[in-house]
């Protein structure tokens, strides 16, 4: 501990945020990740394949108390961006749907990409290393670093935080960022976990694997998507999207029939398919074993001739509006995001740096800012990444 390292900039995690920041921190940066690999979200993210960005990408599509705060960094570094630096290095994408972009080939190729950059702007890179203690000198930060229990002092004029939010902590999340944004008198945006499973003990049990297109609404915009029964609750894209603006004892508004042309069918197959069960012909335009649950929990009588039109009314208005209340989330441990964070209430929208704390910036997850399912997220950990480490 007796030599004190000198260094522009400390960056405290090597995920999409901290990676993309030190690429951009014109060299004599140190990025520092308590992991043994770097980027293991980005690994793992879009099913292997990576949901890198969206060409969609809009400020409306963000939650946040702010909702003006994140689209300066987002105007100044754009998904074509991204997809401009993807297309350098070769990496073969294809749109999957909704201009969500995903790798043909691994995810594993977005960090290879983020690595190479980050070596050649000369930032280096050390893994397996915790930050033991941070705190503000004269001019700058010192930081005591840890690493195969040898300790190291640094002196850095400027610390990005990038050390992302509370999800998936087998996967090494931790609530750093948080830490050093109270430590330094920072606000908070209550946390909490979003792009999560809603559950519903036993009630779906049988359902499990029962997958269809929904439009699902909490107390938000309303998401046309996949919802997929599982033997815990709902979860699927829809689920997913519509939790992020679900708060604990609120609704969720399912409908099962999104298209609108249900009422219109039915009384067209009473015409043509009178002596048929009404379950039956309501099994050609939803899954089986969904509208086997239905009719049980909503008796149904006759075949399809006995039906009145208030009567297939009633039955389209259940399906297209059912209420559902959920008990809880699944919570972290399958949180693609956390929601809140640090206050952007505390931060420059132009540099990512802390208005009372010159020199320290956050990035990334860590801050209010959270996108929608689809590539946003990314494009978000990017933008911001980028925002700070122009600045610096
Ligand atoms: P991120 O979590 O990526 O990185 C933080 C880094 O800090 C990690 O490397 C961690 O090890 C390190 N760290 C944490 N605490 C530390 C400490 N105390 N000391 C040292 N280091 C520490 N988004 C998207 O846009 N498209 C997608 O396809 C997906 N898919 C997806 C799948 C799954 C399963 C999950 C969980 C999440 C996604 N996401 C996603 C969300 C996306 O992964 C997420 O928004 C970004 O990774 C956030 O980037 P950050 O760099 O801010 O944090």
């Amino acid at each position: 501990m007796n030599n004190i390292r000198q260094i522009n900039t400390l960056i405290l995690g090597a995920g999409a945020a901290g990676l993309f920041a030190a690429i951009h921190a014109g060299g004599d940066a140190l990025v520092i990740d308590h992991a043994r690999n770097p980027g293991e979200k980005i690994r793992i993210s879009g099913g292997g394949r990576c949901n890198f960005t969206n060409l969609r990408t809009a400020p409306e599509c963000f939650l946040g108390a702010n909702p003006h705060f994140h689209k300066s960094a987002l105007a100044r570094y754009t998904a074509w961006d991204f997809l401009d630096l993807v297309q350098k290095h070769g990496i073969a994408w294809h749109e999957k749907t909704l201009g969500q972009l995903f790798c043909d080939g691994k995810a594993t190729q977005i960090v290879a990409m983020l690595l190479t950059e980050m070596r050649e702007a000369g930032a280096e890179l050390s893994l397996e290393t915790s930050l033991v203690e941070l705190s503000r000198e004269e001019s700058g930060f010192r930081a005591v670093i840890e690493r195969a229990g040898q300790r190291e002092s640094i002196r850095a004029a400027r610390v990005v935080v990038a050390t992302g939010g509370k999800s998936i902590p087998k996967m090494g999340a931790t609530g750093l960022a948080y830490r050093i944004a109270e430590q330094f008198g920072l606000p908070l945006a209550e946390t909490r976990p979003g792009l999560v499973p809603l559950t519903f003990p036993d009630r779906f049990a049988g359902l499990s694997g029962v997958a269809l297109p929904v439009r699902a609404q909490a107390d938000g915009p309303a998401f046309d998507e996949a919802l997929l029964f599982t033997h815990r609750g709902l979860s699927g894209p829809a689920i997913l999207q519509a939790s992020s603006y679900w708060r604990e004892g609120g609704e969720i508004r399912l409908d099962l029939a999104p298209s609108g042309t249900l009422a219109e069918s039915l009384r067209a197959a009473r015409r043509s398919d009178g002596k048929k069960a009404l379950k039956t012909v309501l099994a050609q335009h939803l899954p089986a074993r969904l509208v086997e649950a239905w009719v049980t929990e909503h008796p149904m009588q006759g075949n399809m001739a006995d039906q009145s039109d208030r009567a297939i009314d009633a039955l389209c208005e259940g399906l297209r509006n059912w209420r559902l209340t959920p008990t809880g989330t699944e919570g972290y441990r399958t949180a693609e995001v956390t929601l809140g964070g640090v206050s952007t209430d505390a931060l420059s929208s132009k540099t990512m740096e802390a208005k009372s704390v010159p020199g320290l910036h956050f990035i990334g997850e860590c801050v209010d800012v959270t996108g929608w399912l689809g590539g946003y997220n990314f494009q978000w950990a990017w933008a911001s990444g980028f925002a700070a480490g122009t600045a610096i």
